[in-house]
């Protein structure tokens, strides 16, 4: 007979093993297949944790090369050991996909090793060995979009995957797409010594970041000496020995052009990923972007079958997929998960950082909410100045009425720790007033952030 479990979920990416951990501390018995040798997902191997690696390890790298030297301190002669940060990288990735190892047999979750196929409600298999389940959790994660013409070899045309693994660094890098992944490692390559371009689709980089924000961070890594096409689209491509010659043309109209690049990275979108899970089979519905149909409670249409994380609508970020993996486990365990999609942080890594929550002010516009607006630059701010870091500024968006805090956008140093507060405040519903009433620490960056909140009220007192 099957080995039978409460719950079984498939995938072990940041929405799958912390759903796994929490059903397992709420008693149910519980497995989580996992295909790759290592747990935690893309987000653990090939994404969030050795792409922030990287990003850490190529600031220090600028900073020891350029940077110091502002505040008095003289490098003779600065080298790179690629080797070396590379591997340092891959003990990083190593130390948490163990970890998760660790916290599985912890928490008692059976590791199922192999890929899990749905063959009917209930029933999993796993490689040739059947499992059955009250409850099948879809965690099963996103994959890079293809480009029609550009095809990927992971060796001179790179996904995000293989633009973390390059062994040298690219004389010329050319980034398809000014999203995240391409601003993310256009900067680690280009700190490290590459020329940078971004091709990009749309007029804009960033799409989704608020247009302000996205405006002043494109000029400020054009300062940073990172290229842009932008309103440009790659229609071929042809590798050779002395590299990749990519046809680019203007997507209003106008003559091809050729561009020469070492590397050519692919990072125009990332699809859900559903492939051999058998959702034919038991008919689990897609919508029109073929993600996972799910309802607010994470149910898809057949009964006893959730999905959660990238495989469903929203952003996709690994702490979105968490807060649905431990929603939909207590909800499993009788509890009343919840997720509040307003208050979901995000953070682009990058020096300056970018981050933000709620609302946009272009969002505001398009829903004709009235707002006030307030905005405090790293210029004015004593402990940026000290570290010479003063591009950028803090930009809170307060409902006109109410003072509520509607939306909060960073762009700075140390953006993604400074959000953490506007995000709390977003979720407890505070206004900018309470933001503002709040003592905060001298000299600390997030006295900008309090600066801010009284600007909302016209009342900053350090500009
Ligand atoms: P995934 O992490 O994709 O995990 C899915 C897992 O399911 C995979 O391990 C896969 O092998 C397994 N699987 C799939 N099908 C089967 C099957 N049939 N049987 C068994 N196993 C299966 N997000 C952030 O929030 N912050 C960041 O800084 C960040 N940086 C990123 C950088 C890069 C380069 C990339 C590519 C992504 C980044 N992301 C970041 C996004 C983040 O990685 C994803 O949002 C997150 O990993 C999604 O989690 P998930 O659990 O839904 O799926
Ligand atoms: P993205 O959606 O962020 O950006 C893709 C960009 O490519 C867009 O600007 C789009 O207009 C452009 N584009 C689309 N087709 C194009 C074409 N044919 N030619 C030129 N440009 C084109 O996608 P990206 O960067 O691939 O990242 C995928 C997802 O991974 C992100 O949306 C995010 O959810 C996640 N991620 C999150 C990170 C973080 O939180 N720090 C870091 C990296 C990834």
């Amino acid at each position: 007979m099957s080995e039978s479990f409460d719950v079984i979920i498939i995938g072990s990416g940041p929405g799958g093993y912390v759903c796994a951990i929490r059903a397992a501390q709420l008693g149910l018995k519980t497995a989580c297949v996992e295909k790759r040798a290592t747990l935690g997902g893309t987000c653990l191997n090939i994404g969030c944790i050795p792409s922030k690696a990287l990003l850490q390890s190529s600031e220090e790298f600028e900073k020891a090369a350029h940077a110091l030297k502002d505040h008095g301190i003289l490098i003779d002669s600065v080298k790179l050991d690629l080797a070396k940060m590379q591997a340092s990288k891959q003990d990083v990735v190593t130390a948490n996909t163990k970890g998760v190892e660790f916290l599985f047999r912890k928490n008692k979750v059976t590791w199922l090793k192999g890929t899990g196929k749905i063959t009917a409600p209930g029933q999993i298999d796993v490689d040739g060995t059947a499992y059955t389940a009250k409850n099948i959790v879809i965690a099963t994660g996103s994959e890079s979009v293809p480009l029609p013409g550009v095809t990927v070899d992971e060796k001179q045309i790179v996904t995000s995957t293989g633009a973390l693994e390059l062994d040298k660094v690219p004389g010329h890098l050319v980034v398809i797409g000014g999203g995240v992944i391409g601003l993310e490692l256009g900067s680690v390559w280009q700190r490290l010594g590459a020329k940078v371009t971004v091709v990009e689709f749309l007029d804009r980089i960033a799409l989704g970041m608020d247009t302000e924000l996205a405006t002043n961070f494109q000029r400020i890594l054009q300062k940073q000496g990172m290229t842009f096409r932008l309103g440009s689209k790659v229609t071929g491509a042809t590798t050779g020995a002395d590299g990749v010659a990519l046809t680019v043309e203007p997507v209003k109209g106008g003559a091809a052009e050729t561009l020469k690049a070492d590397i050519v990275l692919v990072a125009i979108g990332r699809r859900p990923y559903t492939e051999g899970l058998g959702l034919d089979t038991v008919g689990v519905a897609l919508d029109e972007r073929k993600r996972i149909k799910v309802d607010g409670h994470w149910a898809t249409n057949v009964p006893g079958i959730y999905a959660i994380g990238d495989v469903i609508a929203g952003p996709m970020l690994a702490h979105k997929g968490e807060e649905e993996g431990v929603a939909i486990a207590e909800r499993l365990a009788g509890q009343a998960g919840h997720v509040n999609y307003d208050a979901i942080p995000s953070v682009v890594y990058t020096w300056p950082e970018v981050a933000s929550v709620g609302k946009t002010e272009d969002e505001l516009k398009a829903a004709g909410v009235a707002y006030s607006v307030g905005k405090f630059p790293f210029t004015a701010n004593g402990r940026a100045r000290a570290m010479g870091d003063t591009d950028g500024f803090v930009k809170l968006l307060a409902d006109k009425t109410t003072d509520r805090l509607l939306g909060a956008h960073i762009l700075g140093p140390d953006a993604g720790h400074l959000i953490a507060e506007l995000t709390l405040a977003i979720e407890f519903g505070a206004s900018a007033e309470d933001v503002a009433r709040t003592c905060h620490a001298h000299p600390t960056l997030s006295e900008a952030v309090k600066e801010a909140a009284l600007a909302v009220d016209k009342r900053a007192l350090h500009i």
